[in-house]
């Protein structure tokens, strides 16, 4: 794949992109951090991000990547613009398509980041949906190689509840060749349609179990994965969960039912002694500070890409 390969498509799901692209993109944004390409926009091309919900990560790593790709960023925060005030998706899209040259969008319901698809010409990028979080899994995806070496085979398992994050590590593990398990209590498992996508994408060549037993879904793992047990927009619910979800922490016993060269992963922000223990988190296996930082480098190669930005 070129750099220009992705010139102009959104990224709504982690199924819109194929194997081969995301190979071709880790491959860029692993020459990008490695200081071996630097692609830059000829003319000044602007990002729009209209987030609907907090952000750290994703708002500055987007922005960093933009500034050094030579392009501009404007903040359309929800709570700034007529959006917060409820003017028609319809109408905000149609508008915004006519300024922006790219659109990352963090919101709650997948069906209105469509709609802005729809109706915006220009590339729309999922920043954050209640059903997917696909920017996350292409740097997940990016510090699992750089351990690896390679994706192909490698088992990763997921602990907690069957949200975004499980919902597009899903797609992204099929999409690779990976094995993916989640490990979840009944009644909070992922999207059952996109189980069935990515079953159907693994087809016989790897593993996709949604299992209620987090030891036997950690047992030879390589990476380990948890998620805050309340999302975004799910905070009312946080009591009753932190009782569910008990037994799906991440910790030193379920860390020792993995491979003994596996590691850790969490998209961040992380509730310290909830869903991970403090000593998982900061030890040797952890590999959280360089998935964060592989935000950038990744969603630098996503916007090279959906720019048509030459190297
Ligand atoms: N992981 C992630 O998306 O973090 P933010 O919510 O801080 O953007
Ligand atoms: N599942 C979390 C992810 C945050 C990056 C949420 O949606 O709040």
């Amino acid at each position: 794949m070129s750099v220009a390969s992705l010139n102009g498509r959104d990224l709504l799901s982690m199924a819109d992109l194929s194997a081969d692209e995301i190979d071709a993109l880790l491959e860029l944004a692993a020459d990008m951090k490695a200081g071996k390409v630097a692609p830059r926009c000829q003319s000044v091309k602007v990002l729009g991000l209209l987030f609907s919900k907090a952000s750290t990560r994703t708002r500055v790593s987007f922005s960093v990547a933009m500034y050094q790709l030579g392009g501009q960023v404007l903040d359309l925060n929800a709570s700034v613009t007529q959006v917060g005030r409820g003017e028609p998706t319809i109408d905000t899209a149609r508008v915004l398509d006519r300024y922006l040259d790219v659109l990352a969008i963090r919101t709650f319901e997948q069906a209105e980041l469509e709609t802005f698809a729809s109706y915006a010409k220009i590339p729309v990028i999922n920043a954050l949906t209640d059903l997917e979080h696909p920017c996350q899994v292409l740097a997940d995806l990016q510090t699992v190689k750089e351990e690896f070496g390679a994706l192909k085979g490698l088992t990763l398992t997921y602990i907690g509840d069957g949200n975004n994050m499980a919902n597009s590590l899903l797609l992204g593990c099929a999409l690779t060749g990976m094995n993916v398990r989640i490990a979840c209590p009944s009644g909070y498992e992922p999207d059952r349609a996109v189980v069935d996508q990515a079953k159907t994408i693994a087809g016989e060549q790897s593993e996709v179990s949604i299992l209620t037993d987090p030891e036997a879904a950690a047992k030879d793992a390589h990476v380990l994965y948890t998620d805050v047990w309340a999302s975004m927009g799910q905070e009312e619910e946080a009591t009753d969960r932190m009782k569910v979800f008990q037994p799906y922490q991440i910790n030193e016993h379920i860390l020792g039912m993995a491979d003994s060269k596996a590691i850790v992963l969490h998209c961040l922000p992380a509730h310290r002694g909830e869903e991970i223990t403090d000593s998982v988190m900061e030890g040797s296996q952890s590999r959280v500070w360089d998935e964060a930082e592989n935000r950038m480098h990744a969603q630098k190669a996503l916007l090279a890409s959906v720019l048509g930005v030459g190297i």
